[in-house]
């Protein structure tokens, strides 16, 4: 009688446990509810187990009967289970895809684009037009030697050409370069003729800013050297370059001095109603070449120093080198 009565009672828990928990699963709303009632259920101390524990108390008979209903009530609280979370999971990416739509007619958010700054651009052009002249590009610092911004470059101590070219001066002795053509110097040490070379970068200078002058500014040095380099080179070069930035305006060739070259020349270029120089030049002088270990009596170069503020000022008729620095967009977006 009590062994009847045991068994029942616990098939009969199975079945209602069953029941129950169907409801429940079924009501879940969330994985955290599903992750609950599985605990509650299944878990060590769940419901299942606690009347399983019953079990003890059953007959060999009956055992099996039981210990089967036990099995497919476990088996079908975890399909159950399953089922649900998948529809959960199922549901909650259909929100977040029905709450992300994109809507392809909405007005997009403005970003002004951005655009290449007239001295970038100069830059940029030459180096293509050199790249294509079969140049190799290189750079050196802008906190320079004395040795390399003029001693190797035959600027003799007390030359009064180092006035042109005052500058900044560091504790040390260093100083802030005054041109590109300390890249000459470095560039020759290292490597052997024949060769050309371009060098783009920022030169400063203790001048007095005006509408053509600024105290940091642009420059592009190139030069070459190899046997049999003349002038003509150089001037041809000069004219190619000058025609493919600008097309074929006026410029003219004027003598000059610069300690490393001999001769040396300035270029101008015509610009509102007047002559701007726009570059130095010159063959490269013999001390130079000595300087670097060359024999001048083998090779001969040509070297030239650009302005690039002012080549951008020629391309774009502007009167005032300050616009380029004055960060002003209705300038600025004019290119
Ligand atoms: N470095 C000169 C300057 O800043 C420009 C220059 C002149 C560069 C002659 C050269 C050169 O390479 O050969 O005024």
């Amino acid at each position: 009688m009590a062994t009847t009565s045991s068994q029942s009672s616990l098939e009969a828990e199975l079945t209602v446990l069953g029941n129950r928990a169907e409801t429940e699963i079924a009501q879940a709303a969330s994985l955290e509810d599903l992750e609950q009632l599985r605990v509650a259920y299944l878990g060590k101390k769940g419901q299942i187990s606690k009347v399983l524990g019953g079990m003890g108390k059953l007959s060999a008979e009956e055992r099996p009967r039981v210990g089967a209903l036990a099995n497919t009530v476990k088996t079908a609280f975890q399909s159950q289970l399953d089922d649900r979370k998948a529809a959960l999971q199922t549901a909650a990416i259909e929100a977040q895809l029905a709450a992300e739509t994109l809507d392809v007619t909405m007005p997009g958010v403005y970003r002004p684009q951005g655009r290449v700054h007239p001295i970038n651009s100069i830059i940029d052009q030459l180096t293509e037009i050199f790249v294509g002249l079969g140049y190799t590009v290189a750079s050196g610092p802008e906190i320079e030697s004395d040795y390399y911004n003029f001693e190797a470059l035959n600027f003799l101590p007390d030359h009064p050409a180092r006035d042109m070219q005052d500058t900044l001066y560091l504790p040390n002795g260093d100083l802030l370069r005054t041109h590109t053509s300390n890249t000459q110097i470095r560039y020759m040490q290292d490597h052997e003729p024949p060769l050309r070379v371009l060098a783009t970068g920022r030169c400063y200078r203790r001048d007095t800013v005006d509408a053509t002058h600024a105290a940091v500014f642009h420059q592009i040095e190139f030069f070459a050297v190899d046997k049999g380099i003349t002038f003509t080179d150089l001037r041809g070069t000069i004219r190619a370059l000058i025609d493919e930035l600008f097309g074929e305006i006026p410029i003219r060739f004027r003598p000059s001095f610069f300690p490393f070259t001999e001769p040396s020349a300035e270029v101008d270029v015509e610009w509102k109603g007047r002559w701007l120089e726009v570059l130095g030049c010159g063959m490269i002088d013999p001390n130079v070449m000595k300087s670097v270990g060359y024999d001048p009596e083998v090779y001969t170069g040509f070297a030239a120093g650009l302005g690039v503020e002012r080549l951008a000022m020629v391309q774009h008729e502007i009167d005032d080198i300050r616009r380029l620095y004055s960060s002003d967009l209705r300038f600025l977006q004019q290119f």
